[in-house]
């Protein structure tokens, strides 16, 4: 296997690794884009590393050694998400789908209770995208304005997932995206039964 995971001990030995990695790196499509040592220490003290929810890994490379860090998520909730962050050299060298592939080979061979292994990226996260759909997870949702931007307008947030029987046959279980047709006089103007001259009539009328 060219990739492995080590687990962590976030509060422990790997306290200021994890500190370390966590500040060197820039992750721009992240909310916090430069976490503070202040922000890493406050999520380990909060258990976001690990917890009944939470456990994470440092990603190891035959080759290449320690390329970056792994978190499932959400673990008591029967349906995993994870935190993929390779660090700044490992970027841009298509490592992202082996570690994906062994991510949800992972949860499939260690979680025998999870169906569906999911999570979300930003719009403008292309590389996880493609990373995505390489490694056989659907697209099932694009949120609109999904994405919180720190200084900036929202951005969408795409939701991509896979099943367990999708990782054992190398088949993508797909479904029919477009909704059902309707006939023009179904659709209805989202609330807005009024039309904006109309609206600013009645607004002046009541002295707005
Ligand atoms: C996201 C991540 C796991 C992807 O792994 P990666 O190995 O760096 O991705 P790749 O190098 O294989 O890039 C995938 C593709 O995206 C393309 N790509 C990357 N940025 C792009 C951009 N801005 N516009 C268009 N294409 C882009 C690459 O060219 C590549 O396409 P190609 O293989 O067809 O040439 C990795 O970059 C990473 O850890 N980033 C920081 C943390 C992060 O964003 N994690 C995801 C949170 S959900």
């Amino acid at each position: 296997m060219t990739i492995s995971f080590t687990r962590l001990d976030p509060a422990g030995q790997d306290r200021a690794a994890l500190i370390d990695f966590m500040t060197r790196n820039d992750f721009p499509f992240h909310v916090g884009v430069h976490p503070s040592a202040a922000d890493v220490e406050g999520a380990i003290g909060k258990g976001a590393y690990r917890d009944e929810d939470n456990d994470s890994f440092w990603i190891d490379h035959r080759e290449l050694g320690r390329i970056g860090f792994l978190r499932f998520e959400d673990l008591s909730e029967g349906t995993p998400l994870f935190d993929l962050r390779l660090g700044g050299p490992f970027r841009g060298r298509g490592l992202g789908v082996p570690v994906l592939s062994a991510a949800t080979a992972h949860v499939v061979s260690t979680m025998p209770s999870v169906n569906r292994f999911e999570d979300q990226t930003r719009e403008d996260n292309i590389a996880m995208r493609k990373t995505f759909v390489r490694c056989g997870w659907l697209k099932e949702a694009h949120y609109r304005e999904g994405w919180p931007v720190n200084g900036g307008a929202p951005l969408a947030s795409t939701a991509y997932s896979i099943l367990r029987r999708d990782w054992e046959t190398g088949q993508t279980t797909t479904f029919v995206w477009d909704d059902l047709p309707v006939r023009s006089t179904d659709r209805q103007t989202l609330g807005h039964d009024v039309s904006p001259a109309e609206t600013t009539k009645e607004a002046q009328h009541h002295g707005r």
